[in-house]
């Protein structure tokens, strides 16, 4: 793949989704988000999370870290090194870490188990910035596009994938922090808006099933490919609750809620978000 035309096309795209953003606000609410949804459909066929994908392949593939091996002998679940449909079945339980993980966990757990990575160091950029690139996210990029079409099909069935999941229940619907929120607040009802956003109802099979399949995502405002971890860090500032930390028991327990209500819907990321 050559890189410059798609980073050209990129730009375009920023452009055009700004636009489309602007021209969005001047109407009533519906029509703009009916707006957003034509070009973000226009703009699936240049998502230029493709860039992250092909660098989280190389990654993939690339000796790394102190003990100089490549992820190639990492477990995801499917067995060494398997990633074709591995983010569907995902989060679940690790025997070998006794532990339920998504998948940014996992791959901490390989980098630090295989790579020979310090935990501090395999966990410090897990989103990229204006100025640093995260290689977590590029992973994760190529991972789950290694699931696109694949239907969401996470067991539940270990007892410690049952207890996550309840537990994630719980987290969803506990109330708290300076607004008295919970994911529920926002996320529980049909057609809730903030300004322009649609708020997906969550607790319901069809809209969970839409949230999850379509994460991670490029941001168009952001101009970064953005991991499930990072939406629900946002979310958490949304509602006013402590700093989510990266790959905590917390965070792994909401995305097994979620991933688990999404089952039977068919992967269809990387997209695109405004
Ligand atoms: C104060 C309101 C608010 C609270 C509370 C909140 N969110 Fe959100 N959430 C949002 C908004 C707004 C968006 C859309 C953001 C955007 O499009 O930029 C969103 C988006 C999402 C999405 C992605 C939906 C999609 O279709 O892309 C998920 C998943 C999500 N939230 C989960 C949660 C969880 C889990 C919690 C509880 C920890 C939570 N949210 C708490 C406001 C909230």
């Amino acid at each position: 793949m050559s890189k410059s035309p798609l980073r050209v096309r990129a730009r375009g795209i920023l452009l055009s989704a700004a636009t489309a953003l602007a021209v969005g606000a001047a109407f009533a609410q519906t029509s703009a988000v009916d707006e957003i949804a034509k070009y973000r459909s226009a703009l699936q066929e240049g998502n230029p999370a493709e860039l992250w994908e092909a660098r989280g392949e190389g990654l993939w593939k690339t000796p790394r870290g102190p003990n100089k091996v490549t992820f190639e002998k990492c477990d995801l679940g499917l067995g060494p090194g398997v990633v074709k449909g591995a983010y569907a079945q995902l989060p679940r339980y690790f025997a070998d870490a006794d532990r339920v993980m998504d998948l940014e966990t996992r791959l901490v757990w390989c980098m630090v188990k295989l790579q020979g990575f310090t935990e501090a160091d395999a966990k410090k950029n897990p989103f990229g910035g204006p100025n640093r690139k995260s290689d977590i996210e590029a992973l994760v990029a190529f991972i789950t596009s290694e699931s696109r079409g694949v239907k969401m099909n996470v067991a539940g069935t270990h007892p410690k994938e049952d207890e996550a999941y309840r537990i994630g229940e719980k987290m969803f619907f506990f109330r708290g922090g300076p607004h008295d929120f919970a994911c529920a607040t926002c996320h529980a009802e049909d057609s809730k808006r903030i300004r322009l956003q649609d708020l997906p109802n969550l607790v319901k099979q069809a809209g969970a099933q839409k949230a999850y399949t379509t994460w991670p995502a490029y941001r168009v405002s952001q101009g970064e490919l953005r991991s499930f971890q990072w939406r629900l860090y946002d979310c958490f500032r949304q509602q006013r609750f402590p700093e989510l930390e990266f790959t905590s028991d917390a965070s792994i327990a909401l995305t097994m809620f979620l991933a688990k209500n999404a089952n039977g819907a068919a992967f269809d990321a990387p997209a695109i978000k405004r």
